[in-house]
């Protein structure tokens, strides 16, 4: 069946949005073929409105309101929008909303709000639409984030030794997958959030982030700035144990905010803002690099916005003592990875399998979200075993005027990586 999925990452610089076809193939295998990518802009500068929220703004009902309704319509349009360049009628949209608050306090968290309202979504395509999917994992005494371990376990299982997820969005995640498929994540801290704070504040709000990474290959790291910046508390919370891990490591940018940003910066007599972007590009590269290495994972699959940073890319490369790549050469594309996460997580959902962002055996699974029904009488499909295995069919195309043909095919299944075509 195909999925439409439309989602903002924390990064809230547009909505992203995928054309998934997701199909059981035999028993316990999942089959996924990546139809279409891309990303809608936000209307009515709606990116900067969501930004605006951020401590140590406070806001109001009625502008939280606006912001649901408007939320919703975008993805509403982005969803017909998609619906109609679907080979068939999609069976559902998958929109998790824009992450507006995410209350970690002491290491648990205590909620998390999404705005984006679905009724305009359902009312826009007609179509069921699967929303809200972090809070039963909150509620069951998760997260609710990071979600992608629940794909990048299927996908990534089978490798020569633990190979490492990465996504670059406003905070940076990973996942550990064991060769088993047994997956550990994660936040690791931010990725982006605070480059592109910086990058407004440096061009009085002209640029909405450091584009290539070119003010950051000016600068140099400041050791003293980078020395400050890493005694966040978030990093003290690095997992060293399952346990820890079972009630949640996740962060947003509320703890990583321009407010946070502007104080440590003081601190340092407001430096060059080159140099700033160099030490924010290291503080991302070190964090992510120490938070990974006692794994020993044989490489790191990164993807995200930030893989489009080659200033961040390099030094990442540099911190981190395996192969980094990027996951488009594992079937997925770097730049909608997360949205196929998304569908993959609403049909989950919508054939009712439960999932969790803990370790495998250390909380018990959740199905999770909210389903709004759509035109026509909701009739869910039966219930079906949690997949084991994922087989990725797969050519992304990049953009509304190119084609969805099927060029070639990767599969990635029980250890074994092949190309066709
Ligand atoms: N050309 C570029 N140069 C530098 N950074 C980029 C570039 N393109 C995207 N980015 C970064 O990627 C971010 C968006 O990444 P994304 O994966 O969409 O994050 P999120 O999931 O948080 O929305 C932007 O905010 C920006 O920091
Ligand atoms: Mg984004």
């Amino acid at each position: 069946m195909i999925v439409v999925a439309v989602a903002s990452g924390t990064s809230a610089d547009g909505l992203d949005v995928g054309l998934v076809d997701l199909r059981v193939e035999a028993g316990a295998t999942l089959g996924l073929r990546v139809l279409a990518t891309w990303t809608e802009p936000w209307p009515d500068r709606l990116g900067e409105r969501l930004l605006a929220l951020l401590p140590p703004a406070s806001s109001t009902a009625a502008e939280l309101c606006a912001l649901d309704t408007a939320v919703g319509q975008a993805v509403g349009a982005a969803a017909a929008a998609a619906m109609a360049r679907a080979p068939e009628t999609p069976a559902l949209v998958v929109s998790p909303g824009q992450s507006v608050h995410h209350d970690v306090q002491d290491g648990r968290c205590l909620g998390t709000l999404q705005v984006g309202q679905p009724a305009w979504v359902v009312e826009a395509t007609g179509l069921p639409v699967i929303s809200d999917l972090r809070t039963r994992d909150v509620a069951a005494g998760g997260h609710g984030a990071p979600l992608a371990s629940v794909l990048d376990g299927l996908w990534l299982a089978g490798g020569p030794g633990p190979r490492i997820a990465l996504n670059l969005g406003g905070i940076a995640n990973v996942s550990v997958v064991a060769p088993d498929g047994s997956t550990l994540g994660w936040d690791t801290g931010p990725a982006n959030c605070l480059l592109d704070g910086a990058a407004v504040r440096a061009s009085g709000g002209r640029l909405a982030c450091d584009v290539d990474g070119a003010m950051a290959a000016r600068g140099r790291v400041l050791p003293e700035l980078l020395d400050a910046l890493l005694s966040h508390p978030h990093y003290a919370t690095t997992p060293r144990h399952r346990a820890q891990l079972a009630e949640g490591v996740s962060t947003g940018r509320e703890a990583f905010s321009a407010a946070y940003l502007d104080r440590m910066l003081a601190e340092a007599g407001n430096p060059g803002w080159d140099d700033v972007l160099a030490t924010l590009v290291e503080l991302t590269a070190v964090t992510i690099a120490d938070a990974v290495r006692s794994y020993a994972p044989v490489e790191v699959v990164a993807s995200g916005g930030g893989t489009r940073n080659p200033t961040l890319m390099a030094a990442l490369a540099r911190s981190l003592d395996v192969p980094l790549l990027t996951s488009d050469g594992l079937g997925l594309p770097a730049q909608g990875k997360e949205v196929v996460l998304w569908a993959l997580l609403g049909f989950l959902t919508w054939h009712g399998v439960p999932v969790t962002t803990a370790p495998a055996g250390t909380r018990t699974p959740r199905v999770l979200g909210r389903i709004s029904p759509g035109d026509a009488p909701l009739v869910l499909p039966s219930a079906i075993d949690p997949p084991t295995r994922l087989v990725i069919h797969a050519l992304q195309d990049r953009g509304p005027s190119e084609s969805a043909a099927q060029r070639s095919e990767t599969t990635i299944s029980s250890g074994r990586s092949t190309s066709g075509n």
